[in-house]
């Protein structure tokens, strides 16, 4: 093992993740989550994640310690989220990273939250091919990016104008009854069901070929579901989810294999609490066979939000030699890409 010794401190919004790599290795990856706490509100409520996180960072700290057995004095570097995510959330991870960086003379290192879910990869899969087109899919952000150097600004081809695909999910899981997150239960459901019953429409962007828009899926979806509770008949569950749930992955993935197309790209990465979706794991396998592309899917462990990734993208940056950030560092709820 070689390499930078990083700790990532992740807290954009209701994981506390704290992560430790050497260089290209996963040392500890100590997440706690508030998603419990959430689930009677059906979404994350910021103020509820912001007390979660002040009450989780220095535990999941000392647990990230332990876990990859190394004592603070021996970390190179502090990286941190520091955007984009939620204002309250994101405040006590860089705070803390501050905190960290000054009590130990350790470089600071402000880290993209959308760059350290592609970056995550170089942990399950070794080194990022460059260029690459990144699919980010969760309940905060839907992306496509094209990614030469991930230690760069990279570029964005498009994003949703509206539901990010995991609060799509969220949505239509809550309109079926189903708890919250709801992606894990309308990918079960959906197991049970058939993805072509129901033809629900792909939303398209005019103009912006690699931008998604799933608020009008999820109207059709309500309109479906409630024509039927009106007449009293009995939603079948499993075909709405697999109808729904097939409107989203045919859309995530023609945008993204087409993306590579267009772009000379041969390599697509997935990432995102939305990629341990079994239904768009198999559609992005088969659609980049067909197509000639290579698809990178992180574990889904490292998917979902979590501090290794911030760590990750930290040791990619001390070996780019990437200027530390000033103690004055403040969060950036928009940060772009
Ligand atoms: O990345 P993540 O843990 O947190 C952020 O939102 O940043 O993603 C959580 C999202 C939730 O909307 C959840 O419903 C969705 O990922 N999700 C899934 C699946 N597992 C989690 N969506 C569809 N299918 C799944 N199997
Ligand atoms: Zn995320």
């Amino acid at each position: 093992m070689s390499g930078p010794l990083v700790l990532g401190i992740e807290t954009s919004c209701d994981e506390t993740g704290v992560g430790i790599v050497r260089g290209g290795d996963l040392l500890a990856d100590a997440l706690a989550s508030s998603v419990d706490e959430h689930a009677r509100f059906g979404g994350v409520v910021p103020e509820v994640a912001s007390r979660a996180h002040l009450e989780a960072l220095v535990p999941t700290m000392h647990r990230a310690l332990e876990q990859a057995g190394v004592r603070m004095a021996e970390v190179d570097a502090i990286a941190v989220t520091a955007g984009p995510g939620l204002a309250g959330a994101l405040l006590v991870g860089v705070a803390a990273a501050k905190a960290y960086a000054l009590a130990l003379d350790k470089p600071l290192l402000a880290v993209n939250h959308l760059a350290a879910h592609v970056a995550v990869d170089r942990l399950a899969h070794g080194d990022l091919p460059q260029p690459c087109v990144a699919l980010l899919v969760s309940g905060g952000h839907s992306s496509l990016l094209l990614v030469d150097d991930v230690t760069k600004p990279v570029r964005s081809l498009g994003s949703t104008i509206d539901d990010a695909a995991g609060e799509a999910f969220d949505k239509v899981a809550r309109l079926l009854g189903l708890p919250f997150p709801g992606g894990p239960h309308i990918d079960r459901e959906a197991k049970g069901g058939d993805g072509a019953a129901i033809a629900f429409p792909r939303g398209v962007v005019r103009d912006a070929p690699y931008s998604f828009t799933f608020s009008g899926l999820k109207t059709a979806v309500a309109r479906w579901v409630e024509a039927r509770r009106r007449d009293g008949v009995t939603v079948p569950v499993p075909d709405v989810a697999a109808s729904f749930q097939e409107a989203v992955v045919d859309v995530l993935t023609d945008r993204a294999v087409r993306a590579c197309r267009d772009n000379g790209v041969d390599d697509l990465l997935i990432g995102g609490g939305v990629a341990a979706n079994s239904r768009l794991r198999a559609l992005a396998e088969d659609r980049c066979n067909a197509a000639g592309v290579h698809l990178r899917v992180p574990p889904p462990k490292l998917c979902t939000d979590n501090g290794a990734m911030v760590a990750a993208l930290g040791a990619l940056l001390v070996d780019a030699g990437a200027a530390p950030a000033p103690l004055t560092l403040a969060a950036d709820t928009a940060l772009s890409v």
